[in-house]
């Protein structure tokens, strides 16, 4: 071997060496590399990128689930708005599908509802066919900057295959303005007993209700709720239903929900609701109290399936899951917010008034990964986060029964989620204030708005039970939680600096027994 070649041998060698050593350098910083979507959920619905809030024109119809939602597709924030649309067979995969609906001369498309015309009564179905039908606000925002009142009027759309395209109906808007501001979010369904639809609308601080035999032309029928209910901020994105009374067999009441921001409980978006009558024409409440569906800050325009076949029955609702406070500022970057899961309504009668429970739907249990078992364990105050803490992913369900019985002095209970940088979610019950709470001091970044950060409470004296249960959904920033068999539901998002994965439980006080702990890990449903 020659002088030169042995140069050239070491020379490769060490060039191999080095540019080798820069691969896997490489490769190296590529995997610490941070995702670039460190808060995108796995198993809830957002938009594939862009601006989304309410969801609208939730229908069931030959097998499908229709979400359609208030879409901006240029922006990550609010704009001219648009429908856009997913569906899903099974309310847990949705497949992206076009924008449905685009503004057009008439205004931008803001929310609304859709119904299966089956009997044809608007007379725009053909051959057969079934139409669906959409309702929604158009927005005006030319006639709104010159000041005039009747800037949101009512049109209508329509589709002749299963949702894929849809037509404006010709003789838009169906409802027009009588010069009232904020006129808008058409809830419609079909009342059996008077064979007529019912548009339920909100108009600034009240309801109106209007009827129609076709879908074409309204009527204006009633109004509801200028002396009731809480008044801080409009009016918005009603629905009304009828539900059984779960525990009076023979029982049925009206639930009428109203949207209203700002003015929630716990500052900015919420929904409220009530219960009592419908004959078809007005609404009548069984109570005058104020009443909340969700205490957490973060479920807003929360409206039900249309659609949804006798045989399933069920009431099935997607809320958004945010808040009008500061949802153009969240620190997400290719797409803003996603829904709530898909939860079913219950009314339980309590001395005489139907309140309303929410529930996860049953179709989640199908997500479920084989479960974690954490052993029974008795929580003394204080020393409590070392003893009980286990790794979970940061796509959790968990089910947890307290039983507070046996020592009065424990004034507080829950558990923590945390991740490696100590920040951390606490939700748990309060017995000395008689509240579920959600604290999201210390879950991580709340730098983009000073209504972000905070504690949020819902009221529930536990009189003669023992025990409490609590049932959570965790999606990387987001917890929704349900206690007490969905007596009381508080939904919040958060935004940790990393993933959340270190679950532990406490107890402030005094002695609380966990007696059952289950976390099921979950599917992802996105991609
Ligand atoms: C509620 C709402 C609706 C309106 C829509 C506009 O969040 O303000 O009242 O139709 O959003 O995007």
């Amino acid at each position: 071997m020659t002088r030169i070649h042995r140069i050239s041998i070491l020379f490769t060698l060490l060039f191999a060496a080095v540019f080798g050593s820069c691969v896997s350098n490489r490769k190296a910083e590529v995997s610490n590399l941070k995702d670039p979507e460190p808060h995108r959920p796995r198993y809830h619905f957002t938009p594939d990128s862009m601006w989304m809030n309410d969801p609208n024109g939730l229908v069931y119809f030959e097998g499908e689930y229709h979400l359609f939602y208030q879409y901006h597709p240029h922006s990550t924030v609010w704009g001219p708005m648009h429908w856009g649309h997913a569906i899903s067979t099974d309310l847990l995969h949705w497949e992206h599908q076009p924008v449905a609906l685009y503004p057009d001369s008439l205004g931008w498309i803001f929310s609304g509802s859709a119904v299966a015309d089956h009997h044809n009564t608007s007379g725009l179905g053909k051959d057969g066919t079934t139409p669906l039908i959409a309702v929604y606000t158009y927005h005006n925002s030319d006639l709104e900057k010159q000041g005039s009142l009747k800037y949101q009027y009512q049109g209508l759309a329509y589709s002749l295959d299963k949702g894929r395209s849809w037509t404006k109906y010709a003789g838009n808007p169906v409802l027009d303005n009588p010069g009232m501001k904020d006129f808008r979010d058409p809830k419609v369904v079909w009342h059996e007993p008077t064979q007529k639809w019912i548009m339920t609308l909100a108009v600034g601080d009240h309801i109106r209700f209007y009827t129609s035999p076709n879908l074409l032309n309204w009527t204006f029928a009633s109004e509801f709720g200028k002396e009731i209910g809480a008044h801080g901020g409009v009016w918005e994105c009603p629905d009304l239903f009828e539900l059984d009374v779960e525990n009076k067999p023979t029982e049925k009441k009206w639930v009428l929900l109203v949207s209203i921001n700002p003015g929630g409980p716990n500052g900015g978006s919420a929904t409220q609701y009530f219960t009592g009558s419908f004959d078809g024409t007005s609404f009548v409440p069984e109570t005058t109290e104020t009443r909340w569906v969700d205490h957490g800050k973060d479920n807003y325009a929360g409206v039900s399936f249309a659609g949804i076949p006798d045989q399933d029955g069920r009431r099935i609702v997607v809320g958004w899951m945010s808040n009008w406070q500061y949802a153009t500022k969240v620190p997400t970057t290719r797409w803003r917010s996603a829904m709530t899961i898909p939860r079913t309504f219950h009314l339980v009668d309590h001395d005489g008034t139907g309140t309303l429970y929410s529930r996860p739907v049953a179709e989640l249990e199908n997500l479920r990964e084989p479960e974690i078992t954490i052993e029974p364990i008795t929580l003394t105050p204080n020393d409590q986060h070392s003893q009980s803490e286990t790794i979970i992913p940061e796509t959790a369900e968990i089910h947890l029964v307290f039983d507070f019985s046996t020592d009065s002095a424990a004034t507080s209970f829950g558990l923590i989620i945390g991740n490696d940088q100590s920040q951390q979610l606490v939700a748990g019950y309060d017995r000395e204030a008689g509240a579920f709470y959600i604290d999201r001091n210390q879950a991580g970044d709340g730098s983009f708005s000073a209504d972000f950060k905070g504690k949020h409470s819902a009221p529930y004296q536990a009189g003669g039970e023992k025990t409490i249960s609590m049932r959570i959904f965790l999606d990387v920033a987001s917890l929704e939680f349900f206690a007490q068999d969905g007596a009381v539901v508080l939904t919040d998002i958060f935004f940790p600096d990393t993933p959340v994965h270190k679950l532990r439980f406490f107890s402030s006080n005094g002695t609380v027994r966990l007696v059952s702990a289950k976390v099921y890990p979950l599917k992802a449903t996105i991609k």
